[in-house]
């Protein structure tokens, strides 16, 4: 029979091993009978950290630092573990508490400026907007195509969510256009409306961290140079009726998907685009003309379906888009439209434009929006 000992070093073993489900099981043993031992729940956390157990990896360097309150790499792993989850303040908390106990320590200093300068990009679902890649790069080549604009540029959002498409917005305009950009970002962020998108997005709206991470994108957005960005807690019926026509020169409608609420949201930033101006979306995974129109109408206040071919879209967001501006200019689900003089518009060719890789996501995404915007042929010169 093993000692208590030889149990804890075996879990380590095992966990150095890579075998994570065996050392699992060890720690469980070893824990049910040294509950008091800190350093088992730390390297038990650790193995949820690594395993992507995050809510499991938090509550077991708390216990840990329950029992050892002054231990700095307990503090440094429960940063490290909270802020991957998006709670951006209990991560800056932990790095706080770790820092008092050595105000000398290098490494927590550069992990905590680490954190607060890097996007998050991670949500409760994986990384934001990661199911389309080229989206971000044809978003930023509609900043290009208004490159000419006299400053401020006043780009409008509806739908921010984590600040993703933020990140994308302010990126190209920092590098695209240059000068004085106001972003405006609507979102109701969970106090109404979270239940129309599937577990984890709805989640992460209810238990406020995407509005947590949105706070963080949005600071990191407004400490480039000429960006300003305001967030306006709020759905888009509460919020744009208080907007002056014909403000903006972009607009990105990507709030709500289901019919009534799109409609609404591309018929009201027809009144708020400026001539000259593009509205676009995102969503637009098939336009109304591939689709059948009856089973469009029956499906179109729903969130997201599969269509008979297996095809999954957006009926209402499809819809309303058809029915306002007839077939736009859509670009791996991202549409685009420019407002003309009169009011009419005219589709958007990203020929002549200049897009960006989305630098703040990880390599294998911006190797995909790479190879999507190669294979599309439909721009000019991607900037890495
Ligand atoms: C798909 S997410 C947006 C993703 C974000 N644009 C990005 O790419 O990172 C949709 C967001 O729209 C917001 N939303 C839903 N209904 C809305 C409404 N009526 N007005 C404004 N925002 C709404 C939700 O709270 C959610 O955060």
């Amino acid at each position: 029979m093993p000692s208590g000992e030889q149990i804890f070093n075996a879990a380590i073993e095992q966990q150095l091993g890579g075998n994570l489900g065996e050392a699992e099981r060890l720690y469980k043993i070893f824990l049910a009978d040294h509950p008091e031992r800190d350093d088992a729940h730390f390297g038990y956390g650790l193995l949820c950290l690594g395993d992507g157990r995050k809510e499991d990896a938090v509550r077991n360097f708390e216990r840990a630092l329950f029992l050892s309150p002054g231990n700095v790499d307990y503090w440094a792993n429960l940063a490290t573990a909270n802020f991957s989850m998006g709670r951006i303040a209990d991560a800056q908390y932990a790095h706080l508490r770790a820092l008092r106990i050595e105000p000398g320590n290098t490494e927590i200093k550069k992990l905590r400026e680490d954190f607060a300068a890097r996007p998050h990009m991670f949500g409760e679902g994986g990384i934001q907007s990661a199911h389309a890649p080229a989206r971000q790069v044809y978003m930023s080549a509609a900043v290009d195509l208004l490159k000419d604009t006299a400053a401020p540029l006043r780009i409008l959002e509806i739908g921010s969510y984590m600040g993703a498409s933020l990140q994308t917005w302010a990126d190209a305009a920092e590098r695209l256009y240059g000068a004085e950009t106001e972003i405006l970002c609507i979102d109701p962020w969970g106090d109404t409306g979270a239940a129309q998108y599937r577990d984890k997005v709805c989640g992460a709206l209810e238990s406020q961290v995407a509005y947590e991470i949105f706070r963080h994108n949005a600071k990191l957005a407004a400490a480039r140079p000429n960006i300003s960005v305001t967030g306006m807690r709020a759905t888009s019926r509460e919020a744009l009726p208080f907007l002056g026509e014909l403000r903006f020169q972009l607009i990105y409608v990507d709030g709500g998907h289901f019919y009534d609420d799109a409609l609404f949201d591309i018929t009201e930033c027809h009144r708020l685009l400026a001539p000259g101006g593009i509205m676009c979306g995102d969503d637009l995974e098939l336009q109304a003309h591939q689709c059948d129109y009856d089973f469009l109408q029956a499906n179109k206040a729903a969130d997201f379906i599969a269509g008979d071919d297996g095809t999954e879209f957006h009926p209402g967001v499809t819809l309303a888009v058809a029915e306002f501006f007839g077939k736009v200019s859509a670009f791996n689900g991202f549409w685009a439209m420019r407002k003309l003089e009169g009011g009419a518009y005219a589709a958007v060719d990203f020929k002549n434009a200049r897009g960006l890789l989305p630098v703040h996501w990880p390599g294998n995404l911006q190797r995909l929006a790479r190879d999507q915007i190669a294979e599309n042929q439909s721009l000019d010169t991607l900037v890495a």
